[in-house]
């Protein structure tokens, strides 16, 4: 199959309504979309990514009032995470309606809907006749796509249209909050953080499954996530790091490190900067064949959480 490259978001949401798989740009990172109308090219999405059937997608709407498309009952606390956040890098989880299919929530009644803020994504969603249902745009297990050129780098000739955009501002991948019961609960870290969550409803449950856990809510979180091939260590702040002679290593943080023989280096000025900078530097690792990458954590606040998040996956290959 040839992947045809656009710059036009109406080229990029025709192929969506004619029953397509897209990949397109949003501030977190980058999304393989098909129209949940099209429930043939949801499963398109699953073979495309070598996705496990059970693990269910986050459906992408275009304005904040279009979450009535899918959901019929918005709670109060659900309404209030969406004044406030939407559009925004924020996943809400609600109960579904039967305008959504199966294929995208893996058999599940509830639904993840998202709107995202990147103004290309927007005008994407905007020419598509319905909600688009759109994982992250990279092979299953691997880091999540943060351009155009990581998506192609995993998708080229397997998806019908790349909308090419910016880099992803984010760099990682949205918040999501299971407003489907009595008490929203954390899902998954992201940009949007616990504490201004909690800013806006009362309680807010995070629950273990953000770590592991046999039946975990969001059923994508016991699946390997984020991996690059090389192994991944996590160090504290200015611990030394000993590179054993003749492997390739790399390593990524907000301070210097101690360590000599290093083969690659990013020192991020921010933790903002540390997250959008993240996946893209393990597919750079990979790409330089690096054996090793040491990173440290940043501090456990804001988007520190989920930065701390995804490298606890990363190394832990889980
Ligand atoms: O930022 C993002 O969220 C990106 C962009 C493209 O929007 N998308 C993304 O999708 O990260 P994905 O498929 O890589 O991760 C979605 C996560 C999975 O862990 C999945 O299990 C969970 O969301 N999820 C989706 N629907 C759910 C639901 N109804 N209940 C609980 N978890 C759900
Ligand atoms: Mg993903």
């Amino acid at each position: 199959m040839q992947t045809m490259v656009t710059d036009s978001p109406e080229k990029a949401a025709r192929f969506i309504n004619d029953g397509g798989i897209v990949a397109f740009p949003t501030e977190t990172v980058y999304g393989l979309g098909a129209a949940i109308c099209h429930p043939e090219a949801v499963l398109r999405i699953f073979l495309a990514k070598g996705r496990p059937p059970d693990n269910p997608l986050i459906v992408h709407v275009a304005r904040p009032e279009d979450v009535l498309k899918v959901a019929d009952h918005i709670g109060s606390d659900a309404e209030k995470l969406i004044r406030r956040f939407f559009p925004g890098p924020l996943t809400i989880v609600l109960k579904k309606n039967s305008n959504v299919p199966d294929s995208v929530t893996a058999g599940l009644d509830t639904v993840g809907v998202r709107c995202p803020s990147n103004p290309d994504a927007h005008s994407f969603l905007q020419h598509c006749r319905c909600p688009v249902a759109a994982p992250s745009a990279n092979l299953s297990g691997k880091p999540s796509s943060t351009s155009w050129r990581a998506v192609l780098e995993d998708l080229d000739g397997k998806i019908d249209c790349l909308f090419r955009g910016e880099p992803s501002a984010i760099g990682l991948e949205s918040t999501i909050v299971d407003c489907s019961g009595p008490t929203p609960r954390l899902l998954r870290t992201g940009a949007v953080s616990m504490e201004e969550l909690r800013s806006v409803v009362g309680a807010l449950e995070t629950s273990d499954c953000l770590l592991t856990d046999e039946t975990p809510r969001s059923p994508g979180l016991k699946y390997p996530h984020y991996a690059p091939a090389a192994r991944v260590v996590l160090c504290g702040s200015r611990e030394p790091v000993t590179t054993p002679p003749g492997v390739r290593a790399a390593y990524i943080g907000l301070s210097v490190p101690e360590a000599g023989g290093l083969s690659l280096s990013r020192i991020c000025r921010t933790p903002d900067e540390y997250a959008r900078m993240l996946f893209d530097f393990f597919r750079l690792c990979d790409s330089r064949r690096i054996a090793v990458i040491y990173c440290e954590l940043p501090p456990e606040e804001g988007i520190g959480r989920a930065i701390r998040d995804r490298l606890d996956r990363a190394a832990s290959g889980h």
